[in-house]
Protein backbone atom coordinates (compact mmCIF):
# COMPACT_ATOMS: atom_id res chain seq x y z
CA UNK A 1 0.00 0.00 0.00
CA UNK A 2 1.72 3.47 -1.05
CA UNK A 3 1.05 6.48 0.58
CA UNK A 4 0.96 9.46 -1.92
CA UNK A 5 1.58 12.61 -0.38
CA UNK A 6 -1.77 15.05 0.34
CA UNK A 7 -1.45 17.98 -2.77
CA UNK A 8 0.20 20.69 -1.59
CA UNK A 9 -0.51 24.34 -2.42
CA UNK A 10 3.29 25.13 -1.31
CA UNK A 11 6.37 25.77 -3.88
CA UNK A 12 8.97 22.98 -2.61
CA UNK A 13 10.61 21.93 -5.72
CA UNK A 14 12.37 24.94 -5.90
CA UNK A 15 13.61 25.08 -2.41
CA UNK A 16 11.56 28.56 -1.84
CA UNK A 17 8.29 28.33 0.46
CA UNK A 18 6.17 30.48 -1.35
CA UNK A 19 2.06 29.86 -1.19
CA UNK A 20 -0.86 30.83 -3.28
CA UNK A 21 -1.23 33.96 -1.39
CA UNK A 22 -0.95 36.92 -4.29
CA UNK A 23 -4.20 34.59 -6.09
CA UNK A 24 -5.67 35.78 -2.66
CA UNK A 25 -4.67 39.02 -2.25
CA UNK A 26 -5.46 39.34 -5.94
CA UNK A 27 -9.22 38.24 -4.58
CA UNK A 28 -9.56 40.80 -1.29
CA UNK A 29 -8.37 43.68 -4.54
CA UNK A 30 -11.45 42.67 -6.58
CA UNK A 31 -13.74 42.15 -3.64
CA UNK A 32 -12.50 46.00 -2.45
CA UNK A 33 -12.62 46.94 -5.95
CA UNK A 34 -16.30 46.18 -6.26
CA UNK A 35 -17.78 47.08 -2.38
CA UNK A 36 -15.81 50.60 -3.23
CA UNK A 37 -18.06 50.77 -6.80
CA UNK A 38 -21.35 50.13 -5.09
CA UNK A 39 -20.87 52.32 -2.13
CA UNK A 40 -19.97 55.00 -4.95
CA UNK A 41 -23.17 54.56 -6.88
CA UNK A 42 -25.63 53.61 -3.81
CA UNK A 43 -24.27 56.97 -1.49
CA UNK A 44 -26.04 59.68 -3.79
CA UNK A 45 -29.18 57.06 -4.52
CA UNK A 46 -29.27 57.13 -1.03
CA UNK A 47 -28.82 61.06 -0.45
CA UNK A 48 -31.78 61.60 -3.20
CA UNK A 49 -34.25 59.78 -1.55
CA UNK A 50 -33.64 60.67 1.90
CA UNK A 51 -34.16 64.29 0.48
CA UNK A 52 -37.35 62.72 -1.37
CA UNK A 53 -38.30 61.65 2.37
CA UNK A 54 -37.94 64.42 4.39
CA UNK A 55 -40.31 67.12 3.40
CA UNK A 56 -38.78 69.69 5.50
CA UNK A 57 -35.54 69.51 4.15
CA UNK A 58 -37.15 69.69 0.71
CA UNK A 59 -39.43 73.14 1.42
CA UNK A 60 -36.44 74.05 3.60
CA UNK A 61 -34.47 75.09 0.68
CA UNK A 62 -35.29 78.23 -1.05
CA UNK A 63 -37.70 81.41 -1.23
CA UNK A 64 -41.36 81.04 -2.11
CA UNK A 65 -43.36 84.06 -3.19
CA UNK A 66 -46.41 83.92 -1.25
CA UNK A 67 -49.41 86.28 -1.86
CA UNK A 68 -49.29 87.41 2.11
CA UNK A 69 -52.53 90.07 2.55
CA UNK A 70 -53.85 93.53 0.57
CA UNK A 71 -51.74 96.73 0.56
CA UNK A 72 -54.73 97.95 2.78
CA UNK A 73 -54.34 95.44 5.37
CA UNK A 74 -50.98 96.88 6.17
CA UNK A 75 -51.73 100.64 8.61
CA UNK A 76 -50.31 103.57 6.66
CA UNK A 77 -48.73 105.29 9.97
CA UNK A 78 -46.29 102.48 9.56
CA UNK A 79 -46.74 100.18 12.49
CA UNK A 80 -46.01 96.76 11.69
CA UNK A 81 -49.08 94.01 11.25
CA UNK A 82 -48.26 90.28 11.23
CA UNK A 83 -49.59 87.87 8.88
CA UNK A 84 -49.32 84.69 9.06
CA UNK A 85 -47.65 82.81 5.40
CA UNK A 86 -50.19 80.14 4.17
CA UNK A 87 -49.15 78.12 1.22
CA UNK A 88 -49.79 75.07 -0.12
CA UNK A 89 -47.06 72.15 1.22
CA UNK A 90 -46.16 68.74 -0.59
CA UNK A 91 -44.25 66.04 0.64
CA UNK A 92 -43.13 63.00 -1.12
CA UNK A 93 -46.86 61.93 -1.37
CA UNK A 94 -49.33 64.14 -0.29
CA UNK A 95 -50.12 67.69 -1.46
CA UNK A 96 -51.48 70.31 1.96
CA UNK A 97 -53.08 73.14 0.22
CA UNK A 98 -53.59 76.62 1.82
CA UNK A 99 -51.03 75.40 5.65
CA UNK A 100 -49.27 77.80 7.77
CA UNK A 101 -45.81 77.84 6.78
CA UNK A 102 -44.79 80.66 8.61
CA UNK A 103 -45.53 84.28 9.69
CA UNK A 104 -44.38 88.01 8.66
CA UNK A 105 -44.10 91.40 10.07
CA UNK A 106 -45.32 93.81 7.40
CA UNK A 107 -44.57 97.47 7.69
CA UNK A 108 -45.56 100.46 5.39
CA UNK A 109 -42.52 102.37 4.53
CA UNK A 110 -44.19 104.34 1.83
CA UNK A 111 -47.65 104.71 -0.10
CA UNK A 112 -46.91 101.86 -1.94
CA UNK A 113 -43.36 100.30 0.04
CA UNK A 114 -43.54 97.67 2.37
CA UNK A 115 -40.79 95.83 4.10
CA UNK A 116 -41.39 92.14 5.48
CA UNK A 117 -39.36 90.52 8.34
CA UNK A 118 -39.50 86.97 9.20
CA UNK A 119 -41.05 86.57 12.84
CA UNK A 120 -38.36 83.89 13.65
CA UNK A 121 -35.85 85.96 16.20
CA UNK A 122 -32.10 85.13 14.67
CA UNK A 123 -30.62 84.24 18.19
CA UNK A 124 -32.42 80.79 19.37
CA UNK A 125 -35.82 80.69 17.03
CA UNK A 126 -38.21 82.46 19.36
CA UNK A 127 -41.03 84.14 17.98
CA UNK A 128 -40.43 87.87 18.07
CA UNK A 129 -43.52 90.24 19.57
CA UNK A 130 -44.12 93.62 18.40
CA UNK A 131 -44.08 96.21 21.47
CA UNK A 132 -46.67 98.95 20.51
CA UNK A 133 -45.87 100.90 23.52
CA UNK A 134 -41.80 101.19 22.74
CA UNK A 135 -42.38 100.50 19.37
CA UNK A 136 -39.90 98.06 18.63
CA UNK A 137 -40.03 94.05 18.45
CA UNK A 138 -38.84 91.98 21.56
CA UNK A 139 -38.25 88.53 21.57
CA UNK A 140 -39.08 87.01 24.77
CA UNK A 141 -36.82 83.98 25.44
CA UNK A 142 -33.77 86.55 25.93
CA UNK A 143 -35.31 89.85 25.98
CA UNK A 144 -33.86 90.95 22.75
CA UNK A 145 -34.79 94.00 21.09
CA UNK A 146 -34.98 94.79 17.94
CA UNK A 147 -36.22 97.91 15.83
CA UNK A 148 -38.64 98.41 13.51
CA UNK A 149 -36.42 98.00 10.10
CA UNK A 150 -34.83 94.45 12.09
CA UNK A 151 -31.78 95.80 13.68
CA UNK A 152 -30.60 94.86 16.86
CA UNK A 153 -31.25 97.63 19.48
CA UNK A 154 -29.83 96.03 22.86
CA UNK A 155 -26.13 95.98 22.51
CA UNK A 156 -26.55 93.37 24.85
CA UNK A 157 -28.56 90.69 22.59
CA UNK A 158 -27.04 87.56 21.89
CA UNK A 159 -28.59 87.73 18.56
CA UNK A 160 -25.75 87.77 15.70
CA UNK A 161 -27.53 89.45 13.41
CA UNK A 162 -30.58 91.29 12.17
CA UNK A 163 -34.28 89.95 12.08
CA UNK A 164 -34.14 88.15 8.76
CA UNK A 165 -35.91 91.21 5.94
CA UNK A 166 -37.49 89.07 2.90
CA UNK A 167 -37.84 90.22 -0.61
CA UNK A 168 -41.47 92.12 -1.58
CA UNK A 169 -43.16 92.55 -4.29
CA UNK A 170 -46.37 94.47 -4.63
CA UNK A 171 -48.72 93.68 -7.48
CA UNK A 172 -52.07 94.93 -8.42
CA UNK A 173 -52.32 96.24 -4.78
CA UNK A 174 -51.40 93.08 -3.20
CA UNK A 175 -48.35 92.01 -1.11
CA UNK A 176 -46.06 89.31 -2.29
CA UNK A 177 -43.29 88.07 -0.09
CA UNK A 178 -40.17 86.09 -1.35
CA UNK A 179 -40.67 83.55 1.85
CA UNK A 180 -38.31 82.00 3.32
CA UNK A 181 -36.68 80.76 6.89
CA UNK A 182 -32.90 81.21 7.87
CA UNK A 183 -30.46 79.11 10.06
CA UNK A 184 -30.51 80.77 13.70
CA UNK A 185 -27.75 81.50 15.66
CA UNK A 186 -25.32 82.39 12.48
CA UNK A 187 -23.93 86.04 11.71
CA UNK A 188 -24.82 85.08 8.40
CA UNK A 189 -28.34 84.79 6.92
CA UNK A 190 -28.02 81.48 6.00
CA UNK A 191 -31.22 79.56 4.03
CA UNK A 192 -32.93 76.93 6.37
S1 LIG B 1 -34.29 83.46 20.95
FE1 LIG B 1 -34.59 85.57 20.62
S2 LIG B 1 -33.08 86.52 21.81
FE2 LIG B 1 -32.76 84.44 22.16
Amino acid sequence: MSHEPEPSHAHTHCGCATTDRPGRREFFKKTLTIVVGMAAILAPIGVAISVLLDPLRRSGKGERLVRVASLNAVPIDGTPRKFAVVADRTDAWNKYPNTPIGAVYLRRTGDDKVEALNVVCPHAGGFVDYNAANKCFLCPLHNSEFSLDGTILDPKSPAPRAMDSLKVEIRDGEIWVAFQNFRAGTRDKIPA
